[in-house]
């Protein structure tokens, strides 16, 4: 007899989740994993966990569990009606049902009703990625990190050179304590209502514990990770990797010149706030500003910005030039507005110039010489990575590469990525539109750092594909991942051309 949700904690356990782990990837909590578990739930939530396992149902996806019953029916000769009645449940139920509908009691009733099986699978997308690493020296997989992770070998990545999603948005320090209480319990947070300023579903929320956990363990002792991060969350993910048993071991600063500061002048938004007061009030609410001059009010509030050339004719009455008409304020907008002055000049952020590269390692096993004899990793590349000054000097490198001007250019590295370098090798009609695209030589270079020549490296967050490019043209083998389909193909385009 079969019972669906019987056969999730299975796939669970070969995906190496937990309930909570499951519940926050699906975005339900964990007493519905242990309803569904039990033979519970809805149809909607069981396809919402089958489809964070990437489990298929008798090699169908599981959206389509709906129509696999209907076929069975059709196959068995059977109507609506006397499938319902043979299993007990009523015909709208089994119409339910074949939508994709109803209790997964029902369904499990109306498929032994059939006398037929189903089964659940796990498709390994490793082995389909570590086939295709064998054939291209890549592999790219759709699918979210941590689940497509647990189903690699231990220790099979010499190193992880990732960009994983910001999460810039406000954070409150109470929802830093609920973060860092959630990670500590070994809980992933959930970040699903959290909205990122680049307003992509995929960048509300940083990497937790959990999906790096997953990182540690198919990395080998030693091996380094390097993940970007904005200053302002960075402590965040360094934090949920340490609690995931990295080492921190460095930053590298990225400078950058064509960032832009998200912010206001607080004397305009003063003054634009005191206008739109006004204009209220012009229109009727309480008669605290009178419209001097006659004429329609004027919807100040529509004008970018509303008081250009605005000045102060009395105490509380603004001229607005632009306009030939003036307000009467009221004492405390009066006030207000004349303190605005004071303000001009003053906003809440810097221009952001750089990027950090959290550098991060997988604990040796014992001493670094054993532990690189043993696993091939733990060190830093030095010699591939030095920086060709014009004067024939070999430097260093330092933790700090970027954009800067010629006179110190030849003391640090300073790659760009162009438009050109984004869409490069993509099919015609086919344009780069991640948001967050790094430039190849940067990814070269941290590539060099980490790895020595043929070493297998992962990108669990791969975007467009650029730390593969890096790989291809280094030598290297790579795997990447990424949960949304037009950025995986854009990457299997991307690194294809380059290699
Ligand atoms: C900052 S972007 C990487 C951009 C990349 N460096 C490039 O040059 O194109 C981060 C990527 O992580 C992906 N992502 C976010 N959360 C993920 C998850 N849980 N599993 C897999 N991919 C995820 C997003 O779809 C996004 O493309």
């Amino acid at each position: 007899m079969t019972k669906l949700g019987d056969q999730v904690p299975t796939l669970r356990s070969h995906r190496r989740m937990t309930q909570s782990e499951l519940a926050a990837h699906a975005a339900i909590d964990a007493d519905t994993v242990s309803a569904v578990e039990a033979g519970g739930g809805t149809i909607t939530v069981l396809v919402a966990i089958l489809t964070v396992l990437g489990a298929k149902v008798d090699g169908h996806d599981p959206t389509e569990l709906g129509s696999w019953l209907r076929n069975a029916r059709v196959g068995k000769g059977l109507s609506q009606q006397c499938l319902a009645t043979k299993a007990g449940i009523s015909k709208p139920t089994v119409i339910g049902l074949e939508r994709g509908r109803g209790h997964v009691a029902s369904f499990t009733a109306a498929v032994n009703a059939l006398g037929v099986d189903i089964r659940l699978d796990l498709t390994l997308r490793s082995a389909t990625a570590l086939r295709d690493v064998e054939r291209d020296k890549f592999a790219v997989v759709q699918g979210d990190a941590q689940s497509v992770l647990s189903e690699f070998p231990d220790h099979h990545f010499h190193a992880c050179v990732c960009d994983p999603p910001y999460g810039l948005t406000e954070y409150p320090s109470e929802l830093v304590n609920q973060i860092v209480a959630t990670w500590v319990k070994e809980h992933d947070f959930d970040f699903s209502r959290q909205r990122s300023y680049l307003n992509a579903d995929w960048d509300g929320g940083l990497p937790q514990p959990s999906t790096w956990r997953q990182v540690h363990r198919v990395l080998r002792p030693g091996g380094y990770l390097l993940a970007f991060a904005a200053p302002r969350t960075a402590d965040l993910l360094t934090l949920s990797l340490r609690l995931a048993g990295f080492e921190i071991r460095d930053q590298i600063a990225w400078i950058t010149t064509n960032g832009m500061p998200r912010t206001q002048d607080v004397g305009r938004m003063l003054r634009r706030r005191v206008m739109r007061a006004a204009v209220k009030d012009v229109q009727g609410v309480d008669h605290d500003v009178q419209h001097r001059h006659g004429g329609e009010p004027v919807n100040l509030a529509r004008r970018r910005y509303p008081v250009a050339g605005a000045r102060m004719r009395s105490k509380y009455t603004v001229h607005l030039s632009a306009m030939h008409s003036s307000f009467t304020l009221s004492r405390d907008n009066g006030s207000l507005l004349a303190t605005a002055a004071e303000w001009d000049g003053h906003r809440a952020a810097l221009k952001p110039a750089h990027q950090v590269v959290v550098v991060a390692r997988r604990p040796l096993e014992g001493l670094l010489l054993d532990n690189v004899m043993k696993f091939g990793a733990g060190t830093l590349n030095v010699d591939a990575c030095r920086v060709h000054g014009e004067d024939g000097l070999h430097r260093y490198p330092s933790n700090f590469v970027g954009d800067i001007g010629p006179e110190f250019a030849k003391h640090f590295f300073a790659p760009r990525a162009t438009s050109r370098e984004k869409d490069r090798y993509l099919p015609t009609g086919m344009i780069n539109s991640h948001p967050t695209v790094k430039p190849v030589e940067l990814m070269r270079w941290l590539v060099r750092l980490v790895t020595t020549p043929g070493a297998m490296v992962l990108d669990p967050f791969m975007g467009s594909g650029t730390t593969g490019i890096a790989c291809m043209s280094e030598n290297r083998q790579f795997i990447g991942i990424d949960m949304k389909d037009e950025y995986v193909e854009m990457a299997r385009c991307r690194i294809h051309g380059w290699r």
